[in-house]
């Protein structure tokens, strides 16, 4: 009885799989973007606004957080309050940009991502959900969320 000639070609793939994501993970410095992503810093009280506006963020959608005067808000993702302590700002920034990166079964948007995006409406094309100052107002919001 001979074995399946399949196993050494699945142990190579994997072999180079796995160099793969290590060379990735190690690209992205881990789960950080630890540089601004335009050298101005974020303006919290924007960011705030960014988060709580049904129009903008959409964050209540799924998050909540410490926003009284916000009467709907959202029980599909961890409360934003203390995120600032759980996280450090390059952590913030990275989920931001694109938290598929560190959970590619994530349902939270990529909010800085312009690239790889299939079935965007042409006047959207390009065009990432927040600018990049505008992650930078949020980042700096979050970050004042201690405790
Ligand atoms: C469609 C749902 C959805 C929306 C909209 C969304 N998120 Fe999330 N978010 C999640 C989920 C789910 C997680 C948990 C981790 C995961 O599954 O990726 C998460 C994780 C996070 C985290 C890390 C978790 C923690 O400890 O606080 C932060 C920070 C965060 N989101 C901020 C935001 C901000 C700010 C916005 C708006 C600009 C936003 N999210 C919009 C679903 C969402």
């Amino acid at each position: 009885m001979s074995r399946p000639a399949t196993s050494p070609a699945i142990g190579w793939a994997a072999a180079v799989a796995a160099v793969c994501c290590l060379a990735a993970t190690a690209a992205h410095g881990d789960d950080a973007l630890p540089e601004s992503l335009t050298g101005v810093k974020g303006d919290p009280a924007r960011g705030r606004g960014i988060v709580a506006s049904r129009q903008v963020g959409l964050c209540l959608l799924c998050h909540s957080g410490p926003f009284p005067e916000e009467r709907f808000q959202g029980n599909l993702a961890p409360d934003l309050t203390g995120a600032g302590k759980r996280w450090s700002e390059g952590q913030l920034r990275f989920r931001m940009v694109d938290s598929s990166r560190l959970n590619p079964a994530t349902i939270m948007p990529a909010y800085h991502v312009t690239s790889g995006l299939t079935r965007v409406a042409p006047a959207w094309r390009g065009k990432p959900v927040l600018s990049a100052q505008q992650i930078e107002d949020v980042v700096a919001f979050l970050m004042t969320l201690k405790d």
